[in-house]
């Protein structure tokens, strides 16, 4: 043991452990219902598949699979991705994308290559958590932006342009993480137009949309603005695996240069092995097969979770109904604070995240977020009467 103090930089003082990684230190108890993390069903994990592609990266590239590799990332693996991602409406070229570990380090890298100290970032209110631990990384302030089930509020977001000059704007359109909601197309192109009159560089940070189990397809702001004035972030997390931490960014050229620089004095560039084993799984097929196969799953474990909250959940408590991705936002009647809920739930061995930990200046105290992909049906019954008990006991 030591007892000296160091002294650290100012910027590390806004460092902080994640709520959700510590939550899951009590949530990973196997007696344990959780509904806390951001976990893919690890059922959904292609084992065989990705054994076979990794079989090929190392039986047909050989030892290039283990070699250093360039910061741009795999030709070919773009070139796939580039083709995959045009099917689903966004168009852009290889040369405009870049592999990152995970879209996590994209965040990180573009906190690193844009926030001066102070710089004030446009956020949803709630907003990914994530983002908030990268930005806060660089000093950033927050301004943000109300939303109801079609995203932000207009009026709301447009007041808040005329008042302040933002380093960008940071927004997850497509089945928010934690917030559930959808942004409208109509929100979007207004979005657009505000964003062109403010000169305000967006950054949509996209994981979900092609876990889309309900309704009709939204095209991306990166769509929408042909690739000007939006970079758009997406990852392999929630439709292969997390743990490979294989991500990318789409952007316009000067910005992808500068992301490179960035990344270099990061980590030089994403994990070879794994790009070449990705590679080969698209390649053979399997990633247009996997998708279909996760968003069943989905669908059927959201309705389970929507029909327990029906009926089990008291009346007074709002839930968001998403139409893909992982999650259920629940809001509660305001005397009821979700640290209370939480601290009964647990002793009862049920864990969710509490909403406030989204909220980058405050509040949300009576929000929760509930993760619908990783308990069985069984249990997602269970720990939605129990939670449903537990609200009961505070109204
Ligand atoms: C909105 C959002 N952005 C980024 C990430 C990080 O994803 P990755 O695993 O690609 O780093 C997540 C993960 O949950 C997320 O929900």
């Amino acid at each position: 043991m030591t007892d000296v103090t160091y002294s650290y930089a100012k910027r590390t003082n806004g460092m902080k452990a994640s709520v959700i990684r510590e939550i899951l230190k009590v949530s990973s108890r196997p007696d344990v219902i959780s509904f806390a993390g951001g976990l893919p069903s690890p059922q959904s994990f292609p084992l065989k598949e990705f054994e076979r592609a990794a079989q090929d990266a190392l039986r047909i590239d050989g030892t290039r699979a283990l070699q250093y590799a360039v910061t741009e990332g795999h030709a070919g693996l773009k070139k796939y991705l580039c083709g995959w991602l045009s099917k689903q409406g966004i168009e852009a070229p290889p040369e405009q994308m870049l592999f990152t570990n995970g879209s996590q380090q994209a965040l990180d890298l573009l906190g690193k290559i844009f926030i001066n100290p102070g710089d004030k970032i446009l956020m949803e209110d709630p907003t990914y958590l994530g983002a908030i631990q990268s930005f806060n990384a660089y000093q950033a302030n927050y301004i943000t932006v109300k939303m109801d089930e079609d995203g932000m509020l207009p009026e709301e977001l447009e007041k808040r342009l005329k008042a302040n000059r933002f380093r960008f704007a940071y927004v997850v359109p497509t089945f928010h993480n934690p917030a559930g909601s959808t942004m409208s197309l109509e929100r979007r192109k207004a979005f657009l137009r505000l964003a062109k009159k403010y000169r305000l560089l967006i950054i949509e940070d996209d994981p979900y949309s092609f876990l889309r189990f309900k309704g009709t397809p939204i095209p991306s702001l990166y769509s929408l603005a042909k690739g000007k004035g939006v970079v758009y972030l997406s990852t392999f997390s929630k439709l292969l695996s997390p743990g490979i931490r294989l991500g990318y960014a789409l952007a316009e050229k000067d910005i992808i240069k500068h992301l490179i620089y960035a990344k270099q004095a990061a980590d030089l560039q994403a994990n070879t092995l794994i790009q070449y084993a990705v590679y080969h799984y698209c390649q053979r097929g399997y990633l247009e097969k996997h998708v279909p196969a996760i968003i069943k799953d989905y669908k059927h474990r959201a309705g389970v979770m929507l029909d327990a909250i029906k009926e089990y959940f008291p009346p007074e408590v709002h839930c968001v109904e998403p139409q893909g991705g992982m999650f259920v936002w629940c809001i509660m009647p305001r005397k009821v604070k979700a640290s209370d809920v939480f601290q009964k739930a647990i002793r009862k061995n049920v864990a969710f995240v509490e909403g406030s930990v989204f909220f980058a200046n405050g509040g949300g105290e009576n929000t929760m977020r509930l993760n619908f992909t990783s308990s069985s049906d069984r249990d997602i019954e269970r720990g939605i009467k129990i939670l449903g008990q537990v609200i009961s006991s505070f109204l």
